[in-house]
């Protein structure tokens, strides 16, 4: 009885609370606005930039912080982002109006600024399992971990199409079909968004780069893309329309030009199409310091790109520069006094914003959930991550169907840089922008560790970088590829393996040793030389931590299912090469993967 009672107390209480919640109404929060405030709503700065000097935050009653994927916190992990979070956060409550900031990261392959958060494997290797499903499981667990750290906003997901693999970017698009981006990246937006954005597990998606950001010529990062109207339609938009109708609230401006005009200019794509063809109802918030790019004068690029539809700059300099967000705020308003902006452009961008920062609850739950903490790098996650890399390796040769492996073999050769590096296995954005070799982040499966889960006892895994200890009849598993990287760095003239993975299964296929490669990389690479040498060729991308879904693989407990998102060239002089080209003649087609027999997949 007394049980009973105590039980209806927390209910009416609860009830009478949720009854003082009035909804918040846009339109008469912006009435209550200075000019100065709603500036603010529209400037988002870099945690770098303003950590020295965080009483900013609230002087200029900023609307959004970043973290970059070099911004160093004091304490990567879940609980210390999660305190970097909260203290931040805190400070809203210190402005006039209180209006809670909104936080955006990187989580572009899982939470990856996060000691102990579960990598998931790159876009390229997802569009690789064309399959929605697990692409959305994969946001899911995604948004779990971001919220974990009370976090809610994820740049994510890239929906480029990209089209010439030379550009470093390549391994953050789903692949080179627009069906395919389109398809993965809605998937995505339903994942990290959830049923409701203003669910405990959701956060706010941001599709970029808009838009035609894998299309520069040479696969120029923020390069030029050349298209006609069509052909930018037919590649490039279907991805956001999709990704609009399944919910999308915030979309990033693309570094890139379109047939020379930079896209945080572009009025016709931002506003004509963006919001009003699409009928987009979120905001656009700009690329890292993207503004700038449009023109050496500070204050023309800042009239360009807002009255072209941006509605929040992304900041990165620290105040006192040209172009930090003290200057943006003041040439801003400089414009607006002179009418040069207009009043009602700053209040449709401020009421974009506010209207996601509504959908989303911050209003209500503005800090993390300590209940979610133990989300971050959970073991439910790390089984998702499994499946997913499973899901997203492609086998191109498989001669006298040398896989699946046997178990119960009596040795099995490891080899190769990357078969026993976390680093190398994550790729760029992990824990650094770049990403790194070796162990960057704690957890994980790294390739050789997941053979020797996978081996029976009595099998001998031996592991050398070299294939030294290789003798004529072994069967090795050579792990080759690329070395980490991200925009800017990763553009390439050449995509040969390196003449050291090279060198490696030469020598052991002379010795006589049966060789199976696998290939850990952001895009399809030139393999030459290295293909006929070889008896078992494998495409595992960029897996992430989950190295056990690539044992899973090699040892048939699962059948291989991927199938390519990108077409694989013969040579550099084919590249550019995408499906439906006139001419085209490939070493392994668009959508080309062998599988298992199916009744050895299952020994
Ligand atoms: C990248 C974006 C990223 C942003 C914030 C930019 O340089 O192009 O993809 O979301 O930085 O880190
Ligand atoms: C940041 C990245 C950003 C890049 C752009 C880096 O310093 O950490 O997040 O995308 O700069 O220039």
């Amino acid at each position: 009885m007394k049980l009973f009672s105590v039980l209806l107390t927390c209910f009416i209480l609860t009830i009478s609370l949720n009854a003082q919640k009035k909804p918040i109404n846009v339109d008469a929060l912006l009435k209550k606005m200075t000019l100065d405030e709603k500036l603010g709503q529209m400037t988002q700065i870099d945690y770098e930039a303003v950590k020295n000097h965080a009483d900013d935050l609230i002087k200029y009653s900023i609307g959004s912080v970043l973290w970059g994927g070099n911004s160093e916190i004091v304490n990567i992990t879940a609980q210390g982002w999660a305190d970097c979070y909260d203290s931040l956060q805190r400070l809203s409550e210190k402005t006039r109006l209180k209006i809670p900031m909104i936080f955006g990261i990187d989580a572009v392959h899982g939470h990856n600024n996060v000691d102990g958060a579960v990598i998931f494997p790159h876009n390229i290797a997802l569009g690789a399992t064309h399959n929605p499903a697990i692409v959305e499981k994969v946001a899911i667990a995604t948004a779990q971990e971001v919220k974990g750290t009370g976090i809610h906003w994820a740049f994510s997901p890239c929906v480029a199409v990209v089209r010439n693999e030379r550009w470093g970017r390549t391994y953050e698009s789903f692949g080179e079909d627009p069906e395919l981006v389109r398809m993965l990246g809605a998937a995505h937006v339903k994942g990290l968004q959830g049923a409701n954005l203003s669910d405990k597990n959701s956060v706010l998606a941001c599709v970029k780069h808009y838009m035609g950001d894998g299309g520069t010529t040479s696969g120029t990062d923020q390069g030029n893309t050349v298209a006609d109207e069509a052909t930018m339609r037919k590649l490039f938009l279907p991805a956001y329309t999709d990704a609009i109708n399944a919910g999308a609230l915030s979309i990033m401006a693309s570094y890139n030009s379109w047939n020379g005009i930079k896209m945080h200019g572009n009025k016709y794509l931002l506003t004509d199409v963006l919001k009003g063809e699409l009928k987009f109802q979120g905001f656009v918030v700009g690329d890292w310091n993207g503004i700038d790019q449009l023109s050496p004068n500070y204050k023309y690029a800042v009239e360009q790109s807002i009255n072209a539809g941006l509605d929040m700059a992304m900041i990165t300099t620290p105040r006192g520069s040209f172009n930090s967000y003290d200057k943006f705020i003041s040439t801003l308003k400089e414009l607006v006094n002179e009418k040069a902006v207009s009043m009602k452009r700053i209040d449709d961008a401020v009421s974009r914003i506010l209207k996601a920062k509504i959908a989303m609850g911050l209003f209500d739950q503005k800090y993390s959930d300590k209940a979610l903490l133990a989300e971050v790098g959970s073991p439910a996650h790390r089984e998702v991550g499994r499946d997913a890399v499973r899901q997203s390796l492609v086998l191109l040769k498989n001669e006298n169907n040398l896989l699946p492996l046997s178990k119960t073999a009596k040795k099995v050769v490891v080899a190769g840089k990357g078969a026993d590096d976390i680093g190398i296995q994550c790729g760029g954005w992990t824990i650094d922008w770049q990403g790194k070799s070796g162990k960057v982040i704690s957890g994980g499966t790294t390739i050789l560790s997941a053979i020797k889960n996978t081996v029976s006892k009595e099998t001998k895994v031996t592991f050398s970088l070299d294939g030294s200890g290789a003798d004529s009849g072994d069967v090795a598993i050579v792990v080759v590829g690329e070395l980490p990287y991200a925009e800017m760095f990763g553009d390439r003239e050449d995509l040969s393996l390196s003449m050291d993975d090279q060198t490696l299964v030469q020598n052991l296929s002379a010795k006589g040793v049966q060789v199976v490669v696998v290939i850990l990389s952001g895009r399809p690479m030139i393999i030459n030389g290295t293909l006929e040498k070889s008896n078992a060729v494998v495409a595992a991308w960029l897996p992430g931590t989950e190295g056990q879904g690539v044992a899973d693989v090699l040892f048939g407990n699962y059948a291989p299912t991927g199938k390519l998102p990108h077409s694989w060239p013969k040579n550099m002089k084919q590249i550019p090469i995408n499906v439906g080209d006139k001419e085209y003649d490939p070493l392994f087609p668009f959508g080309f993967g062998l599988t298992y027999p199916s009744a050895r997949a299952l020994k």
